[in-house]
């Protein structure tokens, strides 16, 4: 669309011509430290312990989450971004960052309220809350990737 208009400059026109129709994926990373506690008050003691291991700790514990945010588009011809991540920053630590950072995400956080707070759990109700958003900055949303820890990683593409 933007190779049609007629003032379009050589430089953009070149721009335009070489990147219009390449898919690429911008990923911003944001980092949030939280408590939870892994369990199910029908289950005694020893069953939670065996399912959930040091996760189902009566007294919590906490992780350092490193989430991944990934967004995909087409470099705009004129700035060659796919979209402004100081945007991107800004509404992932509004929306994600300050509602789950330092909290507990099995008491303080609404959107996780009666849910299992597993790193599977959280990272689609993560999707779930910026999806709107992100679409609303004129993006797609690829994946939410969300470290528990160093060694365990969830992924998730949408539905
Ligand atoms: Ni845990």
């Amino acid at each position: 669309m933007w190779c049609k208009i007629p003032w379009m400059t050589y430089y953009n026109a070149y721009i335009c011509a070489n990147y219009y129709n390449k898919m690429i994926y911008v990923t911003r990373k944001e980092h949030f430290n939280a408590a939870h506690k892994v369990w199910r008050a029908e289950w005694s003691d020893e069953k939670n312990t065996a399912v959930f291991g040091k996760c189902a700790n009566k007294n919590w514990h906490g992780h350092n989450y490193d989430l991944y945010v990934t967004i995909k588009g087409e470099p705009n011809p004129e700035t060659g971004f796919v979209a402004d991540l100081k945007h991107l920053s800004k509404l992932i630590k509004s929306e994600i960052i300050e509602v789950l950072d330092h909290r507990n995400l099995n008491i303080d956080v609404p959107f996780m309220q009666g849910k299992m707070a597993s790193t599977e759990i959280l990272a689609i109700e993560i999707w779930k809350q910026l999806l709107p958003h992100i679409v609303e900055l004129g993006c797609n949303l690829h994946s939410i990737k969300l470290y528990e820890t160093e060694n365990n990683f969830v992924e998730y593409f949408g539905d």
